[in-house]
């Protein structure tokens, strides 16, 4: 017999999203979080450099002025509104949390502090602010630590380690989800009036990333498998300082700090390419530019990475001539970036106060995901019908903040506001709607026939090869540069993957803590998603934000201002809906 649990409001999701929601459901009704991972291990525990809002602690800001950044930043594919909330409501979320414990750092007279990030400006003079909020380059760890203290102390009720597989949807309504307790491999039925989606990110369908282990896009998939759609999957960012090889993320707030990156020639190269912003504009376009480096034979030894140069002495040889008075020395970065230091001294062997550290473009964030409106509550189709009694918040959500490319720190904005709004609207509703009948025993039985089938199948395929096959395919056809031809390529070879996927075998039968048997699952919602990423990149022929075709190396306004949506029922649909444009007109994107 399946377990069978019954809340309100349910969260799949422990990171910081998810955390957020499930405070606010919480303070109104009967809240549980499930979450794959102990719940601070979530992947908001990595984010690195900081929190945006127009605080204004240290120099002059306007949340106007974010909001202008992050629409520019996402090459005006953003649903203006949306921003226009998550802007202005970042400025009490961030107060919220402090509130709430958060250990930021401070200013001398006791603010907290902020620092320079990628795409953030002062909108008049065009040069970077400091909006970043920032607890060292621990900022996610301090959020996720805070916010899951706050929800033990409001009696949220965890599920640590339960793994979901499915969502249960009868007649466009959401009443739960069926997840296995991967200690015990026993299924459990969570019956719920609303559920909230917070998974995070699908960052391992490629090799180089700086997501985690855990990132398989299992919510995501389960969403597309129950006939729903995702919006702009197309749309992915590589973040320009990964380890070399490794992907692990070294912050963008070592360039915040006045970091830059170099050729083999110790050339400061973005000084040619974005003269105003230089190692400070926006992610997609640092990426691209050192891959044009790299391609044009300045790599360093000729070979696929740059460096990222932020020896204290160097750093202050850059601030002279860029005129900023600012200087700073060893116990300074070591202050500010303790992490990102450690990390270049452990994986790389490299000091990077004495020597500048290789890095290169890493998979880093999905803009595209489930779809949703402004409160959280997740779409249908392009018309925006809503699917009662479900909800996605953060990275797996598309509000569509982020449009084409998401400017640094605006990650954990959207957590927060949209985490915070998708919880109060949670319990608004769960306050007015009832428990709806659930087939209890046939959603488990459906759960634990689609684990069964991996279990028992006695092919000749290994899903570690399937997997390292699927990666190299994205890494090198669904990158920071596409093609036509090099997409479809991609997508012949999903297929295939997909086929050898229904003849795997796996070693381990049991069901205590069979990570083979998960892992396996995960690599089916991986593949799954590469495809329809695949498909949505093909389809787009322009280039805008993240999404760059060399066939196409134009922003093509006329044809392409407007979302993707994709369903995979049986075959791969495709359909569009408009970006909403409230105050601010598409323009050229200079930096
Ligand atoms: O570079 C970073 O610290 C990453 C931040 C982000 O993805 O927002």
């Amino acid at each position: 017999m399946p377990q069978y649990h019954q809340f309100d409001a349910l969260v799949v999701g422990a990171g910081g999203a998810g955390l957020m929601a499930a405070l606010y459901a919480s303070k109104g009704v009967n809240t549980a979080v499930i979450s794959k991972l102990y719940p601070t291990r979530s992947h908001t525990g990595t984010a690195q450099g900081g929190i945006s809002a127009a605080l204004g602690n240290l120099e002059e800001d306007k949340w106007e002025w974010h909001a202008y950044d992050t629409i520019k930043g996402g090459d005006f594919l953003c649903d203006q509104d949306a921003v226009d909330i998550m802007c202005r409501e970042a400025i009490d979320a961030v107060i919220d949390l402090e509130h709430m414990g958060l250990p930021f750092d401070r200013t001398p007279d006791g603010k907290i502090s902020q620092r320079r990030f990628g795409g953030h400006t002062n909108n008049e003079t065009k040069k970077p602010v400091m909006r970043a909020c920032h607890a060292a380059d621990r900022t996610g760890h301090m959020i996720l630590q805070t916010l899951y203290q706050n929800c033990i102390k409001n009696n949220v009720k965890f599920f640590d380690e339960f793994q979901v597989i499915d969502v249960l949807i009868e007649d466009g309504k959401c009443n739960g989800v069926v997840a296995v307790q991967l200690a015990t491999g026993e299924i459990h039925v969570f019956h719920s009036k609303a559920t909230l989606i917070a998974t995070g990110g699908f960052g391992k369908m490629w090799k180089v990333t700086s997501n985690a282990h855990s990132l398989t896009g299992d919510l995501p998939a389960a969403v597309l498998r129950r006939g729903l759609p995702l919006e702009d999957m197309e749309f992915f960012q590589f973040h320009p300082t990964g380890v070399y090889k490794l992907g692990i993320l070294l912050s963008e707030a070592a360039r915040g700090e006045g970091a830059v990156f170099i050729n083999d020639k110790g050339e400061r190269f973005m000084e040619r390419y974005m003269p105003t912003l230089k190692d400070l504009a926006p992610r997609d376009i640092c990426s691209r530019c050192i891959y044009t480096e790299i391609r044009e034979g300045r790599g360093i030894g000729g070979k696929d990475y740059v460096y990222l140069d932020f020896r204290p002495e160097q750093i202050n040889k850059y601030f002279e001539a860029d005129g900023n008075p600012k200087r700073i020395d060893a116990h300074y970065l070591e202050t500010r970036l303790p992490d990102i230091i450690e990390f270049a001294r452990v994986y790389q062997g490299i000091d990077p106060i004495k020597e500048p550290v290789p890095i290169q473009p890493t998979a880093h964030y999905a803009m595209g995901g489930i779809p949703t409106d402004n409160d959280a509550r997740v779409l249908a189709d392009e018309t925006g019908r809503i699917v009662e009694g479900l909800y996605a918040a953060g990275e797996v959500a598309c509000v569509s903040v982020h449009g084409a490319n998401r400017l640094g720190t605006n990650s954990l904005v959207d957590l927060v506001v949209f985490g915070k709004r998708g919880g109060i609207a949670m319990a608004e509703y769960c306050k007015q709607a009832s428990f709806r009948p659930i087939h209890r025993d046939a959603a488990a039985k459906a759960g634990a026939a689609q684990l069964d089938r991996i279990r028992n199948n006695n092919g000749n395929e290994r899903p570690h090869a399937i997997r390292k096959e699927m990666q190299a395919v994205m890494d090198e056809k669904v990158g920071v540069y596409r093609t036509g031809a090099g997409l479809e390529e991609a997508i012949d070879k999903i297929h295939e993957l997909q086929a050898r996927y229904k003849r795997i075998r796996i070693d381990d039968k049991g069901f205590k803590w069979n990570t083979d048997l998960m892992e396996a699952w995960e690599l089916g919602a991986l593949l799954d998603l590469a495809e329809v990423t695949a498909f949505a990149a093909l389809a787009r022929t322009e280039s805008r934000g993240g999404h760059y075709r060399e066939d196409y190396p134009n922003r093509d306004d006329v044809n392409f201002l407007k979302h993707s949506m994709v369903w995979k029922n049986g075959t791969i649909t495709l359909k569009y809906k408009p970006v909403r444009i409230t105050r601010i007109p598409p323009q050229e994107r200079k930096y």
